[in-house]
């Protein structure tokens, strides 16, 4: 079968999102499975080349996986016209000049999200590929999990009647790291709860929460934030101790257009007593739906009991039963997912609407939501304009 290659220039490999989700996962998983299937047959085969500052730990990734190209500087890598696409999964505050010089240098370009730290940086970015005509992309990974999916189609076929309200329950207990106290390391990196390093959960997560809502639910209209660093000292990947001067919670509401209400806890200091580490909860008029990552289950009205608030006897009705699951209809990465759409898109085929506008519109949100935090108020979320 005929294979058309598409050279991809991948920044910030070495790390946690880089290697696991976007290397492994989807653009080597796409190599192994024979490249992505194009209409007239041919396969679309990816070659990467890692970049990356580090030549020791770039090396050992591409010898480790099989891959013959790579390289330190970055300059050179985007002056090969044979490599069509850029992509970043570096720390969010470099991106925004990485991905100019990429935009100059012609490149198509996807990218991690946050896509920068501050709504007038994403804008600049989306402006300058617009008039590179450049094809552009940004990664919305949680559209693509089979949980999220099941819930869309549950939307689609009109389950739930009009939608009240989505509760978002994200997040699980990351250890501080203290060895002193027998703590094991902290599973996530320590610039995650460093502000001057574009840590945050609050920029982390509203920017997923704002293409989640914006494409499940209806476009979030204004938000009420309250953020907190709940666990002021944590230890580094060297085992220092430092100040976490970032938010490491937040409670967020939402106002969505069509009338619905969503709230979202984000937390990276709250210890897991549900289904997954993150769940959403649908309640409409006609039906309700809890979805994690993969699984959701559904609730009809006819299904739904008639509880009696009667704290003096045993709950007698098992609330866990009156659910049916959603069949399951096969698993695959959502980062791969999206991967495979980008990469088509950019040899020609088939639209691609998560591009550098939607990835503002969640820095917009991240935004947003920090000033109302700060200012403690709502804020109205203004449309971003095209
Ligand atoms: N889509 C998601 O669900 C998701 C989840 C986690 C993180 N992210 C995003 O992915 C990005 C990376 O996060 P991570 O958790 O993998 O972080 P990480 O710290 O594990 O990786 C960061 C990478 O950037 C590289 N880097 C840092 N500074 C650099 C510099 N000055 N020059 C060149 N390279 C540099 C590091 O070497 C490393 O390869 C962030 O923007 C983050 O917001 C997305």
């Amino acid at each position: 079968m005929a294979e058309r290659r598409i050279g991809i220039v991948m920044h910030g490999v070495t790390g946690r999102m880089g290697t696991n989700q976007h290397l492994v996962r989807s653009i080597l998983e796409i190599r192994r499975q024979g490249g992505i299937a194009l209409k007239d047959g041919v396969r679309l085969m990816p070659d990467p080349v890692l970049v990356g500052r580090n030549a020791d730990k770039v090396r050992a990734l591409a010898a480790k996986h099989g891959i013959e190209r790579w390289s330190t500087d970055l300059g050179k890598a985007l002056e090969n016209r044979d490599d069509t696409v850029f992509f970043d999964a570096a720390s969010t505050q470099l991106r925004p000049r990485l991905l100019k010089q990429a935009i100059r240098a012609g490149k198509h370009v996807y990218c991690e999200k946050p896509v920068s730290t501050t709504l007038a940086e994403a804008i600049d970015l989306y402006r300058a590929a617009k008039r590179a005509k450049v094809k552009h992309g940004v990664v919305q990974d949680k559209l693509w999990l089979p949980g999220l999916l099941k819930l869309a189609r549950l939307k689609e076929r009109r389950f739930f009647g009009r939608i009240l309200s989505v509760r978002g329950e994200f997040g699980y207990w990351v250890f501080e790291g203290d060895a002193a106290r027998g703590q094991p390391p902290a599973q996530r990196p320590s610039w995650n709860y460093r502000a001057k390093d574009g840590g945050g959960i609050i920029l982390d997560m509203l920017c997923h929460w704002r293409y989640v809502l914006d494409n499940l639910f209806g476009e979030v209209k204004a938000v009420s934030c309250l953020g907190a660093t709940h666990i002021p000292y944590r230890w580094d990947e060297e085992g220092r101790r430092y100040r976490a001067s970032a938010d490491d919670a937040a409670y967020a509401t939402f106002r969505l257009a069509g009338g619905a209400i969503a709230h979202f806890n984000s937390s990276w200091t709250v210890r897991v007593r549900r289904d997954d580490l993150l769940t959403l909860q649908v309640d409409g008029t006609k039906g309700s739906a809890v979805a994690g990552l993969r699984k959701c289950f559904v609730q009809s009205c006819e299904q739904t009991p008639k509880p009696v608030w009667n704290p003096d006897i045993p709950q007698p009705i098992d609330f866990y039963a009156g659910w049916d699951e959603v069949p399951d209809e096969g698993h695959d990465n959502a980062f791969k997912l999206q991967w495979e759409l980008f990469l088509k898109h950019v040899a020609g085929e088939g639209p691609f609407r998560w591009g550098l506008l939607e990835g503002a519109k969640g820095v917009q949100l991240a935004e947003l939501g920090l000033k109302s935090w700060k200012t403690r108020k709502w804020i109205d979320i203004p449309r971003l304009k095209a």
